[in-house]
């Protein structure tokens, strides 16, 4: 199969939105990540998916609608809390998880009861559900494993004879995934750090309980490999000197013929002198945005070891911290 990058005209919308209808595969953009959708409402198509993106079928998939109405359609009981947290910061990088209708099928959602459901914020992306006429369930569009996908390139690079479309909407705007949020038992647990902070949750939703990686995997698609590069990933653990451990690891590394490179906020490049670094700009949400993209730039300036700068928990660098971890696989220096 010709694996074609489409720009987002309208009429290119309406062929992907045609090609979601006839139950085939669309890879699109969202203001996280780029997604690889399929008519929600049909098992078939979502099928695909998993076989091509090499998905174990467990790990369910997020449903994607154009607004709250739309909700309903794939959600039993829409709870109270969801309409205040919906009011609040849908659309955007907040996946809810409740009781799922029986129209949303089995394939979709791993057999769970339950559907997670987010209405993303990219204008392609919206305009793509609204035109399809159903909901679309998306995951992230990378083969299973590999870093999300923050470009249209990169789903090409993975996904390249394996899907027909892929609509390019730039990079996208914030770099790592929706938070996934599961309304299901009485107070929300937090699921997935994402997008969308903690902080700024428990504003809205109050008390929040954060389900802490290594206990049961309660959403199923936390327990794979995940984030991972071809490069080894070392992650730095967040002090005051962490640039000296740093430069020790790298001179080890380097000398071992690894061919090392340090993933590193622009004011701290100078720390690391002539070694090789990946800046990721000055914030960290820039380091977000950028994560994803450097560990697959890594690969292809054939750096055999990444060193990843450690980053204070809090907002959206507990995001980046549970990225980072996973992608390390648990290698933390
Ligand atoms: O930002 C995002 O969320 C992107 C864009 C494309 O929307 N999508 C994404 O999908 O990251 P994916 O499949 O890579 O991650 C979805 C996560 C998985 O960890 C999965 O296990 C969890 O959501 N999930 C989906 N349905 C669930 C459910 N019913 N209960 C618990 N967890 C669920
Ligand atoms: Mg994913």
């Amino acid at each position: 199969m010709d694996t074609k990058i489409l720009s987002t005209t309208s009429e290119n919308i309406k062929l992907c939105a045609k090609a979601v209808k006839n139950g085939e595969l669309v890879a699109f953009p969202t203001e996280t990540v780029y997604g690889l959708g399929a008519n929600a409402l049909d098992a078939t198509a979502a099928e695909k998916i998993y076989a091509a993106k090499g998905r174990p079928s467990d790990n369910p998939l997020i449903v994607h609608v154009a607004s709250m109405n739309e909700v309903s359609a794939v959600v039993e009981k829409i709870p109270p809390i969801a309409v205040k947290l919906a009011a609040a910061f849908m659309p955007g990088p907040l996946t809810l998880v409740m009781k799922k209708k029986p129209c949303v099928p089995d394939t979709v959602t791993g057999g769970l009861d339950t559907v997670a459901v987010r209405i993303p914020k990219s204008s392609t992306a919206l305009s793509l559900i609204r035109a399809a006429g159903v909901p679309i369930c998306a995951p992230s569009a990378n083969l299973s494993g590999r870093p999300s996908p923050t470009t249209a390139r990169h789903v090409y690079n993975d996904l390249y004879g394996k899907i027909p479309y892929i609509l390019d909407g730039g990079a996208c705007k914030i770099g790592i995934e929706s938070t996934v949020l599961d309304l299901t038992s009485d107070k929300p647990r937090l699921l997935r750090p994402g997008g969308l902070s903690p902080e700024k949750l428990r504003e809205v939703a109050g008390e929040i309980e954060i389900v802490q990686s290594g206990k049961v995997a309660l959403c199923p698609g936390m327990k794979y490999k995940h984030y991972a590069p071809k490069a080894e990933v070392l992650f730095s653990a967040y002090y005051e000197n962490m640039a000296q451990s740093i430069c020790d690891w790298y001179d080890r590394l380097s000398q071992s013929g690894k061919n090392p490179v340090i993933l590193c906020l622009s004011q701290n490049a100078e720390k690391y002198g002539d070694r090789a670094t990946l800046k990721v700009g000055r914030t960290y949400e820039d380091y977000a945005h950028n994560l994803f993209a450097d560990l697959r730039l890594a690969d292809d300036r054939c750096h055999g070891v990444v060193i990843a700068e450690g980053v204070e928990d809090g907002g959206i660098g507990s995001s980046l911290i549970n990225r980072l971890v996973k992608s390390s696989g648990g290698r933390i220096i």
